[in-house]
């Protein structure tokens, strides 16, 4: 099988190889998928470039010999290369390990959680029972592909993390990402408001047809002006950022009294550059967010009913994303390329059927 890979960490997607691989055999409680579609999504690239891996050689439960992982437990380890890309995506079950959950989803066609070394730009993959999906017809591959990283996530830090309240402004950077235009679907259903921060208006008409509150882009807007305008002065009472760097600390001084930012992603690759004074004076709580660690905290059961709800809503179409285009696995270097491109409106995905 072919199977789009990196022999060791790199600043270079010309260095991400299109490999003939074994199909690989599951092992207890795993299912091996044909893959159908998978995204380039930017966690994709932590992943190329080492960027977890560095992170959390810094983190405290990583100091000793006990290898480099997720979590405390080291139940989730973080993997070096040579291993395949790719985070999710959807496909067929075509063989079972043992344990019921696996043997439940033979010959499904299912949505799955991967992510190296098990990546999913491949033609099959293995994967977790637990972190797979059975998907009902009414969606489509294109939608299955990308059911998990930015639907779950973007449900969780609006319901589970910050449970934003009817009518309270939630404040959204890169708001024209895959994961903010679902989380203005989400405004509109439950009924907060967005206040969309982008870096330029390619995405801005959308997100008003969408239904954002407001739409405001930095490279003519002063994000604070606008924020005090929008908001009477008194600053937004949640917010999330996966842009970090100026942008996130800039941010933490739009927040009100007793605010609250989670940062969940690092697009502008920058420290935050934050006078401690902005954080104590709002009394301010800026918090991190990682779906798998997040995953890995909760009980099967509440996992299972928050799956259901985003499995819901993605019927529903709440988290239906825009198609860029379409590569075969084959010109996965073009595919990438394409993902990295600035001004993009939708995904970009890769097909694994057409090569
Ligand atoms: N922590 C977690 O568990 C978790 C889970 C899911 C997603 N995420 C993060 O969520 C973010 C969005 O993911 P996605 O798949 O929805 O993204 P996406 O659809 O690929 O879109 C990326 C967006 O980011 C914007 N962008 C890129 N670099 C930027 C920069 N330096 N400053 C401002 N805007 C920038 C782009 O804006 P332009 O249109 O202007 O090019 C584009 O709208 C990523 O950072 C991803 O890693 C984190």
């Amino acid at each position: 099988m072919k199977s789009a890979c990196i022999d060791a960490f790199t600043e270079s997607i010309l260095d991400i190889r299109l490999e003939e691989k074994p199909v690989p055999q599951p092992g207890p409680g795993q299912i091996r998928v044909r893959m159908l579609m998978s995204p380039v999504n930017p966690s994709d690239l932590n992943f190329l470039h080492g960027t977890y891996h560095q992170a959390l050689q810094r983190i405290i439960w990583n100091q000793g010999d006990a290898g480099v992982s997720f979590d405390p437990a080291h139940r989730n380890p973080c993997p070096t290369p040579p291993y395949a890309l790719g985070g999710e995506g959807v496909g067929v079950v075509d063989a079972v390990g043992s344990g019921m959950l696996a043997r439940r989803l033979r010959n499904k066609r299912v949505a799955i959680a991967g992510g190296p070394p098990h990546g999913t730009w491949q033609e099959y993959t293995l994967a977790d029972a637990k972190r797979a999906v059975a998907l009902p017809t009414a969606v489509p591959d294109e939608q299955g592909a990308m059911f998990f990283v930015n639907p779950v996530t973007a449900y969780v830090l609006v319901r589970e993390v910050l449970r934003v309240p009817r009518d309270g402004w939630l404040l959204v950077t890169a708001a024209g990402s895959a994961l903010g235009k679902s989380v203005v679907r989400l405004g509109k259903l439950y009924g907060f408001k967005t206040l969309c921060v982008v870096r330029a208006d390619n995405n801005t008409a959308e997100l008003e047809k969408l239904g954002a509150d407001a739409v405001v882009a930095t490279d003519r807007q002063d994000l604070h002006a606008e924020v005090f305008r929008l908001t009477g002065g008194q600053g937004v009472k949640y917010a999330i950022d996966c842009v970090g760097g100026e942008l996130a600390a800039q941010v933490v001084r739009c927040l009100g009294l007793d605010g609250r930012l989670v940062l969940y992603g690092t697009l502008a690759n920058r420290p935050l550059p934050l006078p401690v004074r902005d954080l104590m004076m709002p009394v301010a709580h800026v918090s991190g967010f990682m779906l798998p660690n997040w995953m890995l905290q909760q009980t099967p059961l509440k996992l299972l009913s928050v799956l259901r709800q985003v499995k819901r809503l993605t019927v529903e179409g709440i988290f239906t994303t825009e198609v860029a285009s379409v590569y075969p696995l084959a010109e996965i270097t073009r595919a990438v390329s394409a993902a990295l491109q600035p001004g993009r409106t939708g995904k970009v995905l890769l097909s694994m059927g057409d090569n």
